[in-house]
């Protein structure tokens, strides 16, 4: 089953270009989404009613949904929430008008996001829920009135990656749905709607790093901290390659908003701590360049994915490695790839369980 890869890992990741396309598969029409694709016949007057969204997930599926809160916001007037189910089920939740509930799983089988979709039933404290979910006869999605679902195939190694970037897709579609049941302006829609469709052939050219990426890692073995940055919709992605390098190298990672460095972690930095950087060209490229360059003036090592037409001058403490150019809205998934890589080659380096690693289940079916 592995065919020609050492790693159940790594085959997943390299057929992201597949899953992603199999996730957009009968679910554009020429210029928009069909609404067919959550499975219930009222879904678009459904969505026309949403005044609010309420996203729960745990783990990689948690960050899959902070990066589609800030599309969703950017793109439609919906304000978007989103909270880990383990601290979302235990706390009381004033109730809110008209709010569509949004649980996004992998395995649909996740104890606490289940736990949350049951509580807000009970209560009756929304208008409808939906699952972005990857297993059709899940709980999940037995429990949910729509369904969006993922199409990554089964996902072997605990260590979540080609569902983490189909979640990213679903999230996409259903922004677009939104904005499609909103009334929004057709030529946004149409824009995104093509611009989703260059998405498998930009995953291959960011897979295309791996020998690259494979020569930096290297550099990570003998390391114990690492931070990771990112702004604006990146900083999710920051987060989930933190928590990949954690959880298969067992080196400790940490993301942070890049604008957030001055307010504490710039004191951790010196020049045995390598920092981790996702930059695509984003309304936010100035920023995060200023936000580098107080790294470097205090002699941080510094790895950098970066836009080629971002103009960041390597040298001896800053690494560069060149992104093709992405429409805005599909960094976050283009970006995620190089990451995962990253984490990849550092486990296999540093000799570890990469498909199992210690102490961890693929399916948290337990409080
Ligand atoms: O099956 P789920 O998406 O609900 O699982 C949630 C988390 O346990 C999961 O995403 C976990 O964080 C990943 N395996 C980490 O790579």
């Amino acid at each position: 089953e592995l065919g020609e890869y050492r790693h159940f890992m790594l085959k997943e990741i390299f057929e992201q270009p597949q899953s992603v396309a199999a996730t957009l598969e009968n679910r554009l029409a020429g210029d928009h989404v069909l609404p067919s694709l959550l499975g219930a016949p009222d879904a678009l007057e459904k969505l026309a009613q949403v005044e609010e969204i309420q996203i729960i997930a745990c783990g990689t599926s948690y960050h899959a949904g902070l990066v589609g809160r800030y599309w969703i916001e950017a793109n439609t007037d919906i304000p978007c929430h989103v909270e880990v189910a383990s601290e979302y089920r235990y706390r009381r939740q004033p109730p809110r008008k008209n709010m569509l509930f949004v649980t996004i799983s992998q395995s649909g089988e996740t104890a606490d996001t289940l736990a949350a979709l049951e509580k807000i039933k009970e209560n009756h404290g929304c208008m409808a829920t939906l699952t972005i979910c990857n297993v059709a006869e899940s709980s999940l999605t037995r429990e949910s009135d729509m369904s969006l679902m993922t199409m990554a195939g089964p996902e072997i190694g605990v260590a979540s990656t080609k569902a983490f970037t189909t979640q990213l897709v679903a999230l996409q579609l259903l922004m677009v749905l939104l904005m499609q049941a909103k009334g929004a302006d057709k030529a946004r829609v149409e824009q995104i709607t093509a611009d989703l469709r260059k998405l498998p052939a930009l995953i291959e050219q960011a897979l295309d790093l791996n020998p690259k990426i494979e020569v930096l890692s290297e550099r990570f073995i003998e390391k114990h901290h690492s931070l990771f940055l990112g702004r604006g919709e990146l900083y999710p992605v920051a987060m989930e390659g933190a928590l990949k390098l954690k959880e298969i190298s067992y080196i400790h990672a940490e993301a942070y908003p890049a604008g957030e460095l001055k307010h504490g972690p710039l004191a951790l930095v010196d020049s045995e701590m390598p920092i981790v950087t996702v930059a695509p060209s984003t309304g936010l490229l100035e920023k995060l360049k200023s936000n580098l360059e107080e790294v470097r003036s205090r002699g941080g090592e510094l790895y950098v994915f970066a836009d080629r037409e971002a103009h960041i001058k390597a040298d001896d403490s800053l690494h560069v490695l060149e992104v093709p150019h992405v429409p805005e809205l599909l960094a976050p998934i283009v970006y995620t790839v190089p990451l995962q890589l990253l984490s990849y080659h550092v486990a296999v380096q540093k000799g570890t369980d990469v498909d199992k690693p210690r102490n961890l289940a693929k399916s948290v079916t337990v409080e």
